[in-house]
């Protein structure tokens, strides 16, 4: 794999001065990772994942993943957040965003329980009809709400099809031995695997809760954490200026201090819509705390050109973007067309991916020129491999940035603002006293 960062784009934003003002932060943070001592720290058991994972359990997942392959012909992930995003964004990235349309030796893969819509639950179940199922439901806590409902509807779907015998087709991903799931999985003996104590959803990719779903889908898990060491060998080891997680951490910093306080995850190819959405979670969860943060978007190019390109060329100008531009050569050549009735004859002979890369360069001119600040990130293939070194890259850089900013990159508390609500509102056992006051509150609302 080829991966380039660069900020030949940011000379008009950004100066050596700026970086000198911000490099002893840098360090202060990188060390607070490194040493693990910042706030937090107990949950930075993903730092050390490539050099360091269970392998008795590493082979399980393999064996299991294999047993899915040959059982089923639909394989459903429940989960949501953390327990879910990782999962989905790498068989994107490697298989494509059509991976479930494509033939293929391996199952269908749908993605469940991370919403709570009746419509996605009833489409599911039509597409397993005829079919052979398995399940991997994914929650440390076992007690969302989402996958609990939704593990709950495909469970009893799986039992009716096929007895007792859907207890060998169900596994499950949870905590080692708090959480709901755990006696469940071992009075019906599911396959079980654990989410490690020391790392939290959004940095659990390369855990179980993305390895049995990943490794389903025909990726190469060893492929992925040979990537993964890649970037940890690189990124986590040694302070210096050149360190690119270092870097991105900086600029990050150092824009939002500017005024910028939206970044744009941009990517030129539609395989990569869910790594965009991994990657919000991941920065908008571990930074948008205690008033601060940069609000992480995604978009996608050239198709959101088309609806957001105006906004953002023109817009309120506290925007930069962060490209990832999946530069892999192609033999798709575009042909010459006698009547050139759309006049696209002097791309003929070029190929996609050479016009796909004038778009990103021209995109990239024109943002900057529009004052959006570009930073430039270049893969030159999608496998696994590659995948294990972006998610490696962006973790250990969400790290550093996140201490950076003066915040915990760690912790969550805003997620449960909501949830308290929904419970008062649905009336569960413990929130009575909630439950009377927003009963109250929207009455006053409606008045
Ligand atoms: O990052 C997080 O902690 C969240 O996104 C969780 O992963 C998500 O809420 C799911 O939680 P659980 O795995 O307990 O079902």
């Amino acid at each position: 794999m080829a991966f380039s960062f660069s900020d030949r784009y940011l000379g008009k934003f950004i100066s050596s001065f700026d970086y000198a003002a911000v490099i002893d932060e840098a360090k202060y943070a990188f060390d607070l990772v490194k040493n693990k001592n910042g706030q937090g720290s107990d949950f930075l058991g993903w730092v050390n994942l490539p050099y360091d994972h269970d392998m008795e359990e590493y082979e399980r997942i393999k064996k299991a993943a294999k047993k899915i392959q040959d059982t089923c012909d639909v394989f459903l992930v429940i989960g949501i957040g953390g327990s879910y995003l990782g999962a989905r964004a790498a068989v994107e990235f490697v298989k494509g965003n059509l991976y479930n349309e494509k033939k293929k030796d391996t199952p269908n893969i749908y993605f469940i329980g991370n919403d709570i819509s009746s419509s996605h639950m009833r489409d599911v179940i039509e597409l397993c009809e005829g079919k052979d199922v398995c399940i991997n439901v994914i929650s440390k806590s076992g007690t969302t709400t989402e996958p609990g409902i939704a593990f709950r509807v495909l469970r009893s779907m799986l039992e009716k099809k096929y007895g007792a015998a859907a207890n060998e087709r169900i596994f499950v991903t949870t905590d080692a031995k708090k959480g709901a799931l755990r006696p469940q999985a071992e009075e019906y003996k599911y396959e079980s695997f654990v989410v490690p104590d020391d790392i939290g959803g959004r940095y659990s990719v390369l855990s179980a809760v993305g390895l049995l779903p990943i490794a389903v889908a025909g990726i190469d898990l060893d492929e992925m954490f040979e990537g993964a060491k890649a970037a940890a060998d690189k990124y986590s080891k040694n302070f210096n200026e050149t360190n690119e997680c270092v870097k991105y951490a900086c600029i990050r910093n150092l824009l939002l201090r500017k005024g910028k306080n939206i970044e744009l995850l941009a990517s030129n190819d539609p395989s990569m819509t869910m790594f965009c959405e991994w990657w919000k979670q991941l920065y908008g969860e571990s930074e948008g705390k205690d008033g601060k943060g940069l609000y992480p978007a995604s978009v996608i190019y050239s198709t959101d050109l088309h609806s957001l390109g105006q906004y953002i060329q023109e817009g309120q100008r506290t925007l930069f973007e962060t490209v990832i531009n999946v530069n892999i050569e192609d033999n798709f050549v575009i042909e010459a067309d006698k009547t050139n009735a759309d006049g696209l004859n002097f791309v003929a002979g070029k190929t996609i991916n050479y016009v796909n890369q004038q778009a990103v360069l021209g995109t990239a001119l024109a943002h900057v020129d529009g004052n959006v600040p570009n930073i430039a990130i270049e893969i030159t293939s999608r496998n696994a491999y590659d995948f294990g070194y972006l998610v490696y890259f962006f973790e250990f850089a969400c790290a550093v940035s996140g201490y950076m900013l003066g915040i915990n990159p760690f912790n969550q508390p805003g997620v449960e603002a909501y949830k308290k609500n929904m419970f008062a509102l649905l009336g569960k056992p413990g929130y009575e006293e909630a439950t009377k006051s927003i009963n109250e509150r929207l009455e006053k609302l409606s008045k």
